[in-house]
Parts: C-alpha cells; sequence; structure tokens
C-alpha cells in the first residue's frame, strides 16, 4: 500500500464497496457490551475482544479501515504482533477517535458538543507517529422538544471542522460524524430537517475553515423515523430520504459518505444501504462505518470463551461481506441465510 496523501488514503478506504469498522468503543462503551455477554470489561479481555475481530478472514476485502480507541491502538496481540500491524495485515488502515467527549451546551438545556481540541494538535502528532491514518470526530445532535437548537448544530459543525482541519495538516484523513440520534419519538420528517440543517451548517464550516473535501470522510446518520416513533418508515422511505437529504447537501468532490448505525438492527442497517446503492445517480461512495451493526452477532456468538473465536470470527465475517455488497447495490436477502 503506498498511499502518499490524504485524497489517496481517503479514496482507499471506500474503494471497491469496502467500508470502515467502527471499534473505537471507550472503555465504558465497551464495558455495556461486555455486561450484556456476561464478560467483565478488562484490558486484556478487551484486547482479546478486538485482536478476534482484526483478524477475521472477512476483513480482507471488505474493510478499508479500522477506527480505534486510544487503548487499542497502543495494544498489542496475545503474540506480541501490535494490533495497528494486525490491520495492515489485513490490507485495512488504522483509524483513531480523537474527540473528548460530549459536554452540556451553555443554556441549551438537553443539548451537548463535543469537546476535545484543547492540545488536538500534540495528540494528533502522537497518532500520526504511531501510523493512524485516519481519524474520527463525533458530534450528537439530540431531537426533542424545541431541539436541536440553531446554536447547538453551530457550536459542534464549528468544532467538527476545526478538527477536520488540524487532522489534514498532520497528514490524516478527518471522518466527520455529525449524529443525529434516533432516540425518541420524532417522526422521519423531524429526523429528515435536523439532518439537513446538521449538514447545511456543517458544510459551511468546513469550507470556512479551509478543510480539503477531497481528503474527507462523512460520517452521518441515515435520515430514520424516532425509535420510539409508533410510525416507521420502511426500508424504501429510508432510501430515498436519505438520499434526497445527502444530494442536497454534500458536494460532488467528497469522496466518500460511510453510515454509523446508530443504534439499527444489522439486516436492517444492511437493507438501508443497499436500497440507496440500487437507487445510485449520486457522486460519492456510499458506504459504512458501522459499530454495533458489524459487531453485535459477532459479540453474542464470542461470550468471552476461546473456544467460541472462530465462530465469532465467522460472524464478523458475515456482516463484513454483506455490507460490501450492501455498498455495491447487490445484497439480497437470501444472502442471511446459511
Ligand atoms: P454505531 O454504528 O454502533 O452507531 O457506531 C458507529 C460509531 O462509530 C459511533 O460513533
Amino acid at each position: 500500500m503506498s498511499l502518499n496523501n490524504i485524497e489517496e488514503i481517503a479514496t482507499f478506504i471506500v474503494a471497491d464497496g469496502k467500508g470502515i469498522l467502527a471499534a473505537d468503543e471507550s472503555n465504558p462503551t465497551c464495558g455495556k457490551r461486555f455486561d450484556s455477554i456476561g464478560v467483565d470489561s478488562t484490558e486484556e479481555n478487551r484486547r482479546d475482544y478486538r485482536e478476534m475481530l482484526f483478524r477475521s478472514k472477512g476483513m480482507k476485502g471488505n474493510i478499508g479501515g479500522v477506527i480505534l480507541f486510544d487503548e487499542t491502538i497502543r495494544q498489542s496481540a496475545a503474540d506480541g504482533t501490535s494490533l495497528r500491524d494486525v490491520i495492515l495485515g489485513q490490507s485495512s488502515l488504522p483509524g483513531i477517535k480523537v474527540d473528548k467527549g460530549l459536554q452540556p451546551v451553555e443554556g441549551c438545556p438537553g443539548e451537548t458538543v463535543t469537546v476535545g481540541l484543547d492540545g488536538l494538535d500534540g495528540r494528533l502528532k502522537e497518532y500520526a507517529s504511531m501510523g493512524a491514518k485516519f481519524t474520527k470526530w463525533r458530534a450528537v445532535i439530540n431531537i426533542g422538544e424545541g431541539i436541536p437548537s440553531d446554536k447547538c448544530i453551530d457550536e459542534n459543525m464549528q468544532a467538527l471542522a476545526e478538527y477536520a482541519k488540524c487532522a489534514q495538516d498532520n497528514g490524516m484523513v478527518p471522518v466527520v460524524e455529525p449524529e443525529v440520534l434516533m432516540d425518541g419519538n420524532h417522526s422521519i420528517d423531524e429526523c429528515y430537517e435536523a439532518t439537513d440543517r446538521s449538514l447545511k451548517s456543517l458544510f459551511v464550516h468546513l469550507e470556512k475553515n479551509g478543510v480539503n473535501i477531497k481528503g474527507t470522510i462523512l460520517k452521518p446518520n441515515m435520515v430514520t423515523s424516532g425509535k420510539d416513533c409508533s410510525e416507521q418508515a420502511g426500508v424504501d422511505e429510508v432510501a430515498k430520504r436519505t438520499l434526497d437529504c445527502l444530494m442536497r447537501n454534500i458536494p460532488a468532490e467528497l469522496p466518500g459518505i460511510t453510515f454509523l448505525s446508530g443504534g439499527q438492527p444489522d439486516v436492517r442497517a444492511t437493507a438501508h444501504l443497499d436500497a440507496m446503492n440500487k437507487i445510485g445517480g449520486f457522486p460519492w461512495k456510499l458506504s459504512f462505518s458501522y459499530g454495533r451493526a458489524l459487531q453485535a452477532p459477532a459479540l453474542r456468538a464470542w461470550e468471552g470463551k476461546p473456544e467460541n473465536i472462530s465462530t465469532a470470527q465467522d460472524e464478523l465475517s458475515h456482516r463484513a461481506e454483506m455490507n460490501k455488497l450492501a455498498s455495491l447495490g447487490e445484497w439480497e436477502e437470501k444472502f442471511e441465510v446459511r
């Protein structure tokens, strides 16, 4: 792999239907996932789990990049190989989450802004020296009574743009993630509106901050009904509304859009992506950067037991292959039957 600049890195990650494995859960979030299978969230268990994922056969050819948490990029596999090298050995690129989480927005109850710009340049320099090729920053937008506010959107998108510029100045691709949460009983129309406002603001700020769009990857939510909405939009509607929102806001020069799964059931997340790629007619690669929707079946199969590793790896490989097909618009529901 000889990748000479951020544009080549971004293009590589989403080439040939490949997507991103998001494995950057913070230790508390990893703890929640492990609680669901009765496994203690120790440093060693987290390492074993991630090593298992990264050594799965289905990584190769399907996963162009893996987003890591700070602890993981410093860890080595049981045989002493760094996890970074395990990922590179699968022809995939190591990436790193660089934001520092959420804080309340002053004067805006129920809303948060993502922090982490303090000391960011120094952290990025260290990650670049450790071999990270791309980075991620997640902004969170809530839908509710009178929110999202313009102030919350503006502060989050400005921070995303400053982060993106800093990542590019350090030779790494920024994955910019403005996540409109699925939590709540809002309609798909309300999700469309919040997503539209967020994306519009994001690209204004990226432009103002001199971010090179050709060396950027966008990681948005899909436009869906809220989790608790009584009328759930179907696959075709989600695909059409999401594409419509993206077409209105995303410049053609962006190399790739990789969706988060946001708590969608794993096969549903695949079906949505496939439906959009079957419609087609857009200028960017449309792919995935799933966390839960790639990992959930593997986590359940693993149960923290060494004897389950191979079955769990088959689960991750299967989801990676299914999502690759969806990124090419070639997935069919019958492929899920094994
Ligand atoms: P999910 O696909 O589980 O939403 O995770 C993606 C991610 O990286 C959230 O920041």
